[in-house]
């Protein structure tokens, strides 16, 4: 299987592409960028064969800044993009980034029609949009990294809250990889057991859990320049599920045609069934009314952003 990842000279990038070949989830890897990365690029590659040697993993790794190279890959991964300060938001960078990501969406499709793109530059929901659109590929083939990273980061503070090991946390983030977060509390189980049937649920102060989520990717900025272990790890949960065709259901940031609460034309992390083929189906769920009215809140907030920036 062959990954390609696009901006991998990046912090998301580079810790992406390693975490791919450790996994030993691919035979294939090539590490693209601009002509001005390219050392750099080769670097990553030298540096990773000798990584992988300590774990006698063979995987072929091509530094590039030839879009051409991208021939045959089973997922495109599109890092690049203008990096978010913290004091940024991740509309602050929508525009620029959409012409970034619209450009290489159509360079996929000329190099790799029959490829699964997968976007993670921010704002995430709205450039997958850009880079379905661009690419003219099928809504299956096209989604963004959105709330799985959400979930993930939310899965660990509720293991933290209920001190219970986080294999036995089973919840989900949707919505807008943003502001406009939507913690499924009501879908949210500790051992198979719903969280609303543990004793200690009344101390559970989602909102105040849910607002450390949205903050997570600030405050690592914040604390280290850029997110990148997290990203990394959290698309390598979404590559492994589809090259091995495991069937599972991840969050990820998909175009919407009213499979949940009518809400249609906009890109937005909703449960979906992942396979070899990219998306099989959106999980239809049913919200609290509370969870609801959030949701379609962030519909309405990432389609206003989307109208701005396919102007
Ligand atoms: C994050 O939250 C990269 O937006 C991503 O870390």
């Amino acid at each position: 299987m062959k990954v390609s990842v696009i901006g991998a000279s990046g912090r998301v990038g580079k810790a992406t592409a390693f975490c791919l070949a450790e996994e030993d989830v691919v035979d294939e890897l090539v590490l693209l960028g601009r002509e001005k990365s390219l050392d750099r690029l080769e670097g990553e590659a030298l540096d990773m064969y000798d990584a992988l040697a300590a774990k006698d993993i063979g995987v072929i790794i091509t530094a590039s800044a030839d879009m051409e190279d991208v021939k045959d890959s089973d997922i495109v991964v599109i890092t690049s993009g203008i990096p978010r300060s913290a004091d940024m938001s991740r509309i602050d960078v929508a525009v620029p980034n959409a012409k970034i990501v619209a450009e290489y969406s159509r360079e996929i499709a000329k190099y790799a029609p029959n490829s699964i793109i997968l976007v993670i530059t921010n704002p995430v929901d709205v450039m997958t949009y850009v880079a379905l659109k661009a690419s003219g590929f099928d809504k299956n083939k096209v989604f963004g990294l959105g709330n799985h990273l959400d979930s993930l980061r939310l899965k660990n503070l509720v293991a933290k809250h209920f001190n219970i090991h986080v294999s036995e946390i089973h919840t989900r983030v949707i919505g807008e990889h943003g502001d406009h977060m939507v913690p499924l509390v009501s879908s949210t189980s500790i051992g198979g057991i719903l969280v609303k049937y543990f004793s200690n649920y009344d101390s559970f102060d989602i909102d105040k859990i849910i607002q450390n989520v949205k903050n997570a990717g600030n405050y690592v900025i914040s604390k280290k320049g850029s997110t990148e272990y997290g990203p990394a790890f959290a698309i390598s949960n979404i590559i492994s599920i589809i090259l091995n065709d495991q069937k599972k259901i991840l969050t990820v940031s998909t175009y919407l045609e009213s499979e949940i609460e009518a809400v249609n034309d906009v890109c937005l992390g909703v449960p979906v069934k992942l396979g070899i083929n990219g998306i099989e189906r959106v999980i239809r769920i049913k919200m609290t009314e509370k969870e609801k009215k959030a949701f379609l809140k962030a519909a309405e907030a990432v389609k206003d952003t989307t109208k701005e920036v396919m102007k």
